[in-house]
This record gives structure tokens, sequence and C-alpha cells, in this order.
């Protein structure tokens, strides 16, 4: 989840970046405050066209962009997983970013949630399970070997779901099972087929698997 919000607001820095300053919803932060002075004089400098409600600079550059709008059809993209206490923000960046990819490219006919748990137990290059991995590994296992389907802790969904009770949430109501006085949970032991017992398709037809990744600075 980390690395999915902080890829996001890269993102988000990068679309916004030189000519959108005067964009009021960004004048609090500073880094976007430093840039020069704005391109957008009057109304007829913006678009409306692309998807969702987004609204364009004529540069193309949009002013906001909300991917869960721009891609309706993928419920993936605004879902949320929950690492629980186990250090695998690595594993679910990956899988998450993964099921979006599949989904936006098949354009909505293949929406699957992607397994965080077959990362942090089967994949041993990618690190240490719930002791923290490595992002990059985990992409190189989906280039190599490729992931599974997984939904959330108790979801019932895919052919790994995520084995690790969620963390409470802030506004979550007790009982929630707080991380903060939890132990560290063990990581699961890797297991190669579908242990999802209300899910019927196999553990190699489940798999998929990406030709090649790029890694942006
Ligand atoms: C993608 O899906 C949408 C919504 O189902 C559909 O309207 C559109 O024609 C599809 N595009 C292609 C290229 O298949």
């Amino acid at each position: 989840m980390i690395f999915k919000c902080i890829f996001i607001s890269i993102f988000i820095t990068y679309a916004t970046g030189q000519s959108t300053k005067s964009n009021y919803q960004y004048n609090e932060d500073h880094r976007v405050k430093e840039f020069p002075e704005p391109a957008l004089n009057s109304k007829s400098d913006t678009n409306s066209y692309g998807g969702g409600n987004s609204v364009y600079f004529t540069s193309g550059l949009p002013i906001n962009f909300d991917s869960r709008k721009k891609w309706p059809n993928c419920p993936s993209i605004g879902h949320i997983y929950n690492q629980g206490n186990c250090r695998s923000s690595y594993a679910v960046a990956a899988a998450s970013a993964a099921s979006d990819r599949i989904c936006i490219q098949s354009n909505g006919t293949k929406n699957p949630i992607m397994s965080a748990q077959q990362i942090i137990s089967c994949c041993y290059l990618c690190g240490h399970g719930c002791d923290g991995g490595s992002l990059f590994e985990s992409w190189d296992y989906y280039r190599r070997h490729g992931f599974v389907s997984g939904g959330d802790y108790n979801s019932n969904q895919g052919c790994q779901p995520y084995t690790i009770p969620p963390c409470k949430l802030m506004n979550e109501k007790p009982p929630g099972h707080s991380c903060t006085t939890y132990h560290r949970e063990e990581t699961p032991i890797c297991e190669k087929k579908c242990y999802n017992p209300n899910y019927y398709t196999s553990f190699r037809t489940d798999i998929y698997k990406g030709k090649y990744y790029k890694l942006s600075p």
C-alpha cells in the first residue's frame, strides 16, 4: 500500500508539474508551489475529454485524474489491501498494481485481485516474507513465474487469498485485531495449489505472467 501511494503521489506530482501550479488544489503543497507560474489563464485553456470527469489543460496534462473513474470496470483500482501484521508492502504493491494492469489491459474483461500471499510465501528471491522484501524482485517474479489470484483475508476470493488477519483500521469499532499489540505474523508456507476450496480454477491455469517490466526513477 505504501508503495502504491508513493507511486500515485509521484504520478500526481509528475502529471501536475510545470504548467499546472495555478490549480488551487495543489497550493498547499510546497513542492508544487516551487513550480513556475501557470499556463491556466482562462477557461478556454481547459477541455473536458478522456475518462470520468477528468479535465485537461490544452497541453494535454490533466488537472486531476482519478484512475477509478477513468476505468470504472476495474474495481481493483480502488481496492486497498490490508497487509496485517506482516511487512508485505512490497508484495502488496506488486500484486495490487498487477491487478490493475491486467484489468486495464483487458478493458475490464479480466478483473482479478492478485495474491500478495503467493509473493511473500513462494518468491524466495523477493526477500524475507513477512520481514520485508523487494518490490523489484516481486516484479521479476511476475515476469519469471507469474502471479495467481487471491483476495483479502476471509474473502473466499481467488486462488490464494490472504491468510493473515487484517489490522484494525483507525475508525473501526472493537474488537479488532490491533497490530500495535500483536506479534509479527509468521510468513505462511508456500503452496503450489489453489488452497481456497471454493475456487475451481487450477493453480497452473490461474497464473498471470508479465512479459517485461520497467522501473522508472
Ligand atoms: C471496453 O469496454 C467498454 C465498456 O464495456 C466498451 O464500451 C468498449 O467498447 C470496450 N472497448 C474495446 C476497445 O473493446
